[in-house]
């Protein structure tokens, strides 16, 4: 009994001593404190030569903590398609480990292309969870740059044209990276939507196309996703580099949105310590892009943010204050992601994600052209399929520089297919042509095998398109033409004077030329599709999946038809490094629509293997005041006889305007599942703030009152219903 009780007493003891010393705490450490306290209370502990250590890279992917107090330091990952295996601590390289072997989740133009911000949700649950595993900080993504011209090597890293759009993805991939306790970072703050003098050339682009197109993605993933990281891009804006430029760091960024995050450079996009200090990055990372340590010739300490930012803070040149605003994001970073303690713990390379890879995959693929219904392919019509085009075994989750992947499974198409069509058909594969061979020889002799196994076959399916090799949808160089490279239009004609049967599936993430487009009989955009790939492209051709993605951007049938393209080298790719954005806000569909030059594809569309009927769109009021929202409500009817999805749009003009407004412009969307026959009440709401322009007489926004016809739509060129309402 005594011992019993003494033992109580001692657990009580033990207890009692636990209990004060975690009273004494630092409140910094101390969870149960709210973290701007927490904050606060790390700075006044840190020495300035600690909070400096804070503002620049130790290694390739990382930049420190405070080690003396116990927080911990910050590691980055690319992004934004997949987490990028670990690299040696200085180099690009990989450090060939065995368990970093990631899920590759689809290119984002797929996800944009699925018009669905569940999906989206998805994606960024996922791929957080797998930067969670990895005991990551930060995930290097998503990309929201503008689709400006179909040249731009990064297209695919991005969600498609429209401002609207984008924000609409870009909010939940923010949510779902960052409920695992992983910031992510919205890249790359601005204007980098061209890979040629990605590091040097300076943009020109008046206030309005500024904040009509190219910041609503960033300042949705700001102010709505309440996103935790922004990347500066490489490029110039009005003659200052992004990562150091006052007027988007500090002005539009942490002035106007209220950002509370942190400001990362793009690697080695800082050039000055005034401005980098000045103008508000928070995290230099890449300078000198072979910095080693301490000891190199390069050393991480010489980083413009480094000893050059501690002297300049000795000698009084920098105020104490910037560097406390610096530190504090850093911390507010790190208690909000590695000192979380309630984070999860995440997950890796498993079967769930690759089923939302699949997923998404599978809503994404988008369905151009399906004469005679030539798709799905029916066992019923079709014995022998050729398989034709190098991409049906190329590994696409590899290549196109940052975005490359290790990935722990990629089932190319010829593999998903052979797996879905292989018991009930006879495949037969030839590649066709091979990436630089397209004028030699060899060239000649696999044409002639294609063609000979497509002359036989019931159907062809050519696999081609672009596939992340240097300018084929690349980091780092522009596309050279809007044409298929290595020969293929010149190989798909061939084919098609053999076979009148051939469906051409396009991987790429960028629109490409078609002169071939009258002689096939079904096209079908592919993107990057990820792990699941060849899975996902058999659900659609089988049938399994009823496509429904949507273009998120447009399909010029010239190069020259586009905006950025109409101008002169002045407005693509610039002269002596310097761009004007001439087509002003008439990007995308917004230029093709008011210019009238009719797209090969337009923005917004794709088809199904079923249809959908509209009923007229009604608006709830005639007349609306400026905090109202416009509700419009119509009836969407499946009328054929398969189950599937439709996105309808509705988007929104102004006839008579002070300013020059676009033909219309895209202002809300739903994308709405039915089963055959099924009719559903869709409504759709338009806030009436959003039909605003920025009006650059007073640098706001302005929404101007009268008529405002909205149209409801199948794509941007195909209205089923107009109403119109008026604004007071
Ligand atoms: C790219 C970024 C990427 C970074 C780190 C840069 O070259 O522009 O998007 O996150 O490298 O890999």
């Amino acid at each position: 009994m005594k011992r019993i009780k003494s033992t109580l007493v001692s657990i009580f003891l033990v207890a009692v001593t636990t209990i004060s010393a975690q009273q004494k705490l630092p409140i910094y450490l101390d969870a149960t404190k709210p973290i701007e306290q927490r904050v606060e209370n790390a700075l006044s502990l840190m020495t300035t030569q600690e909070k400096v250590a804070l503002c620049h890279a130790q290694s390739k992917f990382s930049s420190k903590g405070v080690a003396r107090l116990g927080i911990p330091e910050v590691w980055m990952d690319d992004g934004p398609l997949g987490i990028r295996e670990e690299v040696y601590w200085d180099q690009w390289n990989g450090a060939h480990w065995t368990n970093d072997s990631c899920t590759g989740f689809p290119a984002l133009t797929c996800l944009a292309a699925t018009f669905n911000p569940k999906m989206a949700y998805q994606f960024g649950k996922a791929i957080g969870e797998e930067a969670r595993y990895r005991n990551k900080t930060m995930l290097l993504g998503p990309g929201v740059n503008i689709y400006r011209t179909p040249l731009n090597g990064r297209n695919f890293e991005y969600m498609g044209e429209d401002p609207f759009l984008s924000s609409q993805i870009v909010v939940p991939y923010v949510e779902g990276v960052q409920s695992n306790g992983v910031a992510a970072c919205v890249k790359h703050f601005a204007l980098n939507d061209q890979e040629t003098w990605r590091g040097s050339v300076d943009v020109q682009v008046s206030d309005r196309a500024l904040h009509e197109i190219y910041l609503p993605a960033f300042k949705a993933a700001v102010t709505q996703g309440k996103v935790w990281a922004v990347m500066g891009s490489y490029n110039q804006f009005r003659g200052q580099h992004c990562c150091e430029n006052d007027l988007l760091l500090n002005k539009i960024l942490k002035g106007n949105w209220k950002f509370d995050g942190v400001v990362v450079s793009d690697w080695g996009g800082v050039h000055n310590t005034d401005e980098a200090v000045n103008n508000g990055l928070d995290i230099e990372m890449g300078t000198y892009t072979n910095g080693l340590t301490t000891n190199g010739a390069f050393p991480y300490s010489d980083y413009y943010l480094a000893d050059p930012y501690l002297k300049g803070l000795q000698d009084g040149k920098y105020s104490e204050s910037v560097l406390n605003d610096k530190a504090r994001r850093i911390l507010r970073l790190i208690f909000r992601t590695t000192m979380n303690i309630h984070r999860p713990w995440g997950s890796f390379g498993t079967a769930a994600h690759a089923e939302v890879d699949r997923k998404i995959a599978d809503q994404g693929i988008v369905l151009l052209k399906n004469e005679d219904h030539v798709l799905p392919i029916e066992p019923q019509q079709v014995k022998t399929i050729a398989v034709i085009g190098e991409n049906a075994t190329h590994r696409m989750t590899i290549g196109g520089g940052s975005s490359s992947l290790k990935v722990n499974q990629e089932i190319v198409p010829l593999e998903g297919l052979t797996t879905r069509f292989g018991k009930d058909f006879t495949l037969v594969h030839s590649i066709g042509y091979s990436s630089g061979k397209e004028n030699s020889a060899e060239a000649d002799s696999l044409r002639n095998a294609a063609i000979a196994v497509a002359k036989n076959a019931d159907v062809v399916l050519f696999i081609g398109g672009l596939n992340k090799d240097p300018h084929q949808d690349c980091e780092g160089v522009d596309r050279l033409s809007y044409g298929l490279p290595y020969g293929q239009d010149q190989l798909i004609d061939s084919l098609t004077k053999v076979n009148k049967h051939v469906v051409v599936v396009l991987i790429s993430g960028n629109a490409v030329a078609m002169p071939w487009v009258n002689n096939v009989q079904a096209i079908v955009q592919a993107w990057y599709l990820g792990s699941q790939a060849g899975n996902a492209i058999a659900d659609v051709l089988s049938g399994d999946v009823n496509p429904s993605g949507k273009l998120p951007f447009s399909f010029p049938v010239k190069l020259s038809d586009c905006g950025a393209h109409s101008f002169g080298a002045i407005a693509y790719p610039g002269v002596d490094q310097k761009e004007i954005y001439k087509e002003d806000i008439l990007v995308g569909y917004r230029w093709y629509d008011t210019k009238h030059i009719r797209p090969l594809f337009p923005f917004g569309f794709g088809l199904s293997y079923t249809s959908f009927d509209y009923s007229k769109p009604v608006a709830n009021r005639k007349v609306y005041g400026m905090n109202d929202t416009i509700r419009v409500t119509f009836r969407l009817t499946n009328s054929g006889k398969m189950a599937g999805a439709e996105t309808a749009q509705l988007y929104v003009s102004k006839p008579k305007s002070a300013v020059e407004r676009p033909e219309k412009e895209l202002k809300a969307f739903q994308k709405v599942f039915l089963q055959p026959s099924k009719t559903e009440t869709v409504t759709l709401l338009v806030p009436v703030k959003s039909l605003a322009y920025y009006d650059e007489t007073k640098s706001g926004w302005t929404v101007e009152p009268g008529t405002y016809n909205l149209l409801l739509a199948s794509s941007s060129q195909d209205t089923k219903g107009e109403a119109s309402v008026e604004v007071k």
